[in-house]
């Protein structure tokens, strides 16, 4: 299974169009340290892609990678769909840039699917403009293809109740609304476990992390008290639904034990890892541990 890494920021990218802030102003005098909105894209069979997450990057992600891009036929798309893994605004805005296609798959937990319909009315705008095509997905694998040619199974583990802002007062269930994403190749063995916010480190979460070959987790926070330090908001990282690299509750310790190769995505712009040549960034090193890299292709 060939993975590309289309971005690696949290919402907002790097820079945010509204932000002065030091990783922001970085980004614009270094264009190198640029980050676009968090997203992958996996081939589940050959020629057919799926995004993780439709970020509001999605068109420019797509540009910026060959094996996405259509033909030979006009119309063409080698981009089957979407997979999920919650229901943010900072992976769902990319939905409606897909409006263009004939139909796009969207594979989700039921109650993110509901998020969307109820919460964001994606079918109800989209519906004179294409089809989607809603698929679930819960904790059984389940091929992603018929076609025996296809042989990517994929699951969910949860991770965290947490709800956008837009759906606090939806009337929908508490469970599934962020998950982690297991994507296992039965051709090849190897398994990826995708999972750009964690608010909650649970034995699941932990088991799967045990028996995959690659692993990218929520790096948005370097610390607990990242957000508050900088302004963002009084709350901790842990509060807003992010475990931090860091610190007592910090993943870092807990993904040094990981089998598989182990990255950091979805960073927000006021993360230290963002300056290539911090201190932190020789932390994360010496512990083994790296940021996705922009634009990198891995194979499983
Ligand atoms: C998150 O990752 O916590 C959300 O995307 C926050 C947001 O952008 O509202
Ligand atoms: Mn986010
Ligand atoms: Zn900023």
């Amino acid at each position: 299974m060939r993975l590309r890494v289309l971005g690696t920021a949290a919402g907002g990218g790097l820079p945010q169009w509204n932000c002065a802030c030091p990783g922001c102003a970085g980004a614009r005098a270094h264009p190198e340290r640029r980050r676009r909105h968090a997203s992958l894209a996996f081939e589940s069979s050959p020629g057919r892609w799926y995004l993780v997450n439709a970020t509001p990057d999605l068109g420019e992600q797509i540009e910026a990678h060959p094996e996405l891009h259509p033909g030979p036929a006009r119309r063409h798309t080698p981009v089957r769909g979407v997979v999920l893994t919650d229901a943010e605004l900072d992976h769902t805005l990319g939905i409606p840039r897909l409006r263009e296609g004939r139909a796009t798959e969207i594979w989700a937990t039921p109650t993110v699917r509901r998020a969307l319909t109820d919460g964001l009315g994606l079918d109800r705008v989209l519906s004179p403009y294409t089809e989607l095509r809603h698929l679930p997905i819960g904790s059984q694998p389940v091929p992603m293809d018929r076609a025996e040619s296809g042989s990517v199974e994929i699951s969910a583990v949860a991770v965290s109740g947490k709800r956008p802002r837009y759906a606090r007062t939806l009337d929908l269930p508490e469970r599934g609304w962020v998950t982690a994403l297991c994507l296992h190749d039965r051709a090849t063995g190897g398994s990826l476990v995708y999972a750009p916010a964690v608010a909650e480190w649970t034995p699941e979460l932990d088991k799967a992390i045990a028996e995959a070959d690659c692993v990218i987790v929520d790096g948005t926070f370097w610390d607990d008290d990242e957000p508050a330090r900088n302004g963002l908001t009084p709350t901790s990282s842990t509060a807003m639904g992010h475990l931090p690299i860091t610190g007592p509750e910090g993943t870092a310790d807990r993904l040094t034990d990981a089998p598989g190769r182990c990255y950091y995505t979805h960073l927000n712009n006021t993360n230290p890892l963002n300056d290539p040549a911090s201190e932190e960034n020789r932390v994360l090193a010496q512990a083994g541990l790296h940021v996705a890299l922009e634009g990198m292709e891995i194979e499983l």
